[in-house]
């Protein structure tokens, strides 16, 4: 009997070990400044739904000139509860992993770029690491640095494998999220791969007003080829085929899956198609308030009696009413985009961010496309 079992279990093993990679990651954004929304878009960290996401990733922590992790907000991260209130979801899922992320399109290249320069500064960085860790629970790091120049190509990846090295004796994930469009005088990729956890690509952001067309925030595919105004990277797809030829490990990579969208103003009310021209950004959302922005959670309050189309090459949905249009991501296109995940033996998604899923239900089920993910996963 007893061999009989134990041939059994290391063939188990075997299977687990080499067996064909799970794609099962869900690396969950949470915006911190979701609690300064107003009314119905007000978003603590305890209202995040804690069971599907695998990971959440706080931003953002500051970083100080010396290397230091900074809190930059003590009245909305501390008094308020908001990063004890992450931690305290492993009430909910024991299993969740949580991680401050630093960088972010605010803070820009001037902060990073000299700390990954300097052995002292780096050094620096991965004490107050494992400082923030002790006295908050947290088990990682996640950089956003938007972006390196050429300057910063080698010492990014001094920075990563020496946060990798310091990392793992304890379990600490060290993850990244990176720019759609490979950076490459600036990305060692497989320098990049092998010295991080997971690298997160976000996928979005493709088309923004300015470019005079109506066209969608983060198409799967390219559409159609014979358009000037879109090019041949500008899709989940691509970035994805660009990554992993230029050396990313697919088991590490999430694809970003944007929950909001882009609004323009239509020229002409009566030309909507994707690729209308279009004078610039359209309505910004009453809650998350950006330029020409609406989270899922407006476009499912307010867009009910918007015309809905999905377009059959890019695989995501448009909306539009009078001179208003926005490109987004619904359940339907999500659903895709994790089966594409999966297709390509992906480690997962990335979600920036749940604080702007449907989590009131004005679409249905509440957080519409965190379930969307669930479901197809
Ligand atoms: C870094 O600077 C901050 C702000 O001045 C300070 O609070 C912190 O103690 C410094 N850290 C180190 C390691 O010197
Ligand atoms: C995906 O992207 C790659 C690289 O751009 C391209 O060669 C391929 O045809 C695309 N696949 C589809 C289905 O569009």
């Amino acid at each position: 009997m007893f061999p009989k079992y134990l041939i059994l279990l290391l063939g188990l093993c075997f299977f687990v070990h080499y067996g064909h990679a799970a794609t099962d990651t869900v690396i969950c954004y949470y915006a911190n400044w979701a609690i300064y929304r107003p009314d119905k878009g007000f978003f603590h960290a305890e209202d995040i739904d804690a069971s599907i996401c695998t990971h959440i990733n706080y931003a953002f922590l500051g970083v100080f000139p010396n290397g230091s992790l900074q809190i930059i907000d003590e009245w909305g991260d501390i008094e308020k509860g908001n990063i004890a209130g992450v931690e305290a979801l492993k009430d909910i899922n024991p299993y969740l992993k949580t991680i401050f992320s630093i960088g972010g399109w605010n803070a820009g290249n001037a902060i990073l770029s000299p700390i990954a320069a300097s052995a002292e500064l780096r050094a620096n960085l991965i004490a107050s690491c494992f400082e923030f860790f002790d006295q908050y629970g947290f088990n990682g790091l996640d950089i956003d640095w938007e972006y390196p120049e050429a300057k910063d190509k080698e010492n990014f990846v001094t920075l990563l494998k020496e946060l990798k090295t310091a990392f793992q004796p304890g379990g600490y994930i060290l993850t990244i999220a990176v720019s759609a469009i490979p950076i490459d005088d600036a990305y060692d990729i497989p320098g990049m791969s092998q010295n991080v956890d997971v690298i997160h690509l976000m996928t979005y952001d493709f088309h923004i007003p300015g470019g005079g067309i109506a066209a969608e925030n983060s198409p799967l595919y390219w559409g159609d080829s014979d358009s000037a105004w879109q090019k041949e990277y500008e899709n989940v797809n691509s970035t994805v085929i660009n990554w992993l030829n230029e050396g990313a490990d697919p088991a590490k990579l999430t694809i970003g899956l944007a929950f909001y969208g882009h609004t323009f103003q239509l020229a002409d009310p009566n030309e909507h198609d994707l690729g209308a021209p279009v004078v610039g950004a359209g309505m910004s959302g009453p809650y998350t308030k950006g330029y020409g922005i609406m989270g899922y959670n407006e476009v499912c309050e307010l867009t009910s009696d918007w015309e809905r189309k999905f377009d059959d090459q890019q695989k995501v949905p448009y909306k539009y009413k009078g001179d208003q249009w926005i490109g987004y991501d619904d359940d339907e296109s999500v659903a895709l985009k994790v089966q594409f995940a999966k297709d390509h033996n992906l480690a997962g998604v990335m979600v920036w961010t749940v604080d702007m899923d449907d989590f009131l239900g004005y679409c249905g089920t509440k957080n519409q496309l965190l379930n969307a993910i669930k479901d197809n996963l």
